[in-house]
């Protein structure tokens, strides 16, 4: 299999330089992308806006959204560059997402935890995807110094912490938590999408993603699960309830 290696910008496809599969595929990801950004938002806010415990995780809520809010926009002007119309995305209901991980509502602290520690994770793995990619505007989003590049691990470190801390408790609060990291561990390992998609294939081909679904997947797996048993939580098994292998 042969890679793509030049990098474009948006001028080298306005003058038609790009194969219409790549732009095709580049309109996909960056719609993708637009659709997850905002659909955090959109799962959490309604809910643990009011109910998050402490006055400071409501702050933290109301960052985090504005942040995933500020990415939103920042993948929708690159997907409106090439001529994408995003205002579907700002319109859908959450069962209309692109990924199942959005398409519920986060209605406990648990949930809205550990959404951050291990989906977000997702998130970043997703978005590092991007980097030293064939299209630099949108290489140039993820890559150091990048603001949603940091934004992300905020979101990841603070899910992580308030986990354990729930884990820690002990007793039926650790029970709760265990069950939303069940639930969201499974969700977030569907989220690298089949190990056989051949979409994904033509993504690495031009350049445009640089892991396999499935290399992605393993090396989540290397980093949360330990992360899992060092909180004394249940690691869940990774095929039960699993849409995509
Ligand atoms: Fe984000
Ligand atoms: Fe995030």
């Amino acid at each position: 299999m042969s890679f793509m290696t030049e990098k474009l910008e948006l001028k080298d496809i306005q003058a038609g330089r790009a194969d219409p599969e790549y732009v095709d595929l580049l309109r996909r990801v960056l719609a993708i992308q637009s659709d997850c950004e905002i659909g955090g938002p959109h799962l959490y806010v309604e809910k643990m806006l009011p109910e998050a415990p402490l006055k400071l995780d409501r702050l933290v809520v109301a960052r985090t959204s504005t942040e995933e809010i500020d990415h939103f926009r920042k993948f929708a002007v690159l997907a409106g560059d090439l001529g994408v119309d995003t205002t579907y995305i700002l319109q859908r209901n959450n069962p209309q997402r692109y990924l199942e991980a959005f398409r519920g509502t986060i209605n406990s602290w648990e949930d809205f935890a550990v959404f951050g520690f291990l989906i977000d994770r997702v998130g970043k793995y997703q978005l590092e995807e991007f980097m030293g990619c064939s299209y630099a505007p949108l290489a140039a989003v993820v890559e150091h110094p990048s603001r949603v590049m940091l934004e992300e691990e905020g979101h990841i470190d603070y899910g992580t912490t308030r986990t354990a801390e729930l884990a820690a408790v002990g007793g039926e609060q650790k029970e709760r938590i265990q069950r939303s990291v069940d639930h969201w561990y499974r969700t977030g390992l569907d989220m690298f999408g089949s190990s056989s998609s051949r979409r994904a294939e033509r993504y690495r081909h031009f350049g445009l993603k640089r892991r396999t679904n499935e290399e992605a997947r393993q090396q989540y797996i290397a980093e949360v699960e330990p992360i899992i048993e060092k909180m004394g939580l249940r690691v869940p098994d990774r095929q039960e309830g699993r849409k995509y292998t």
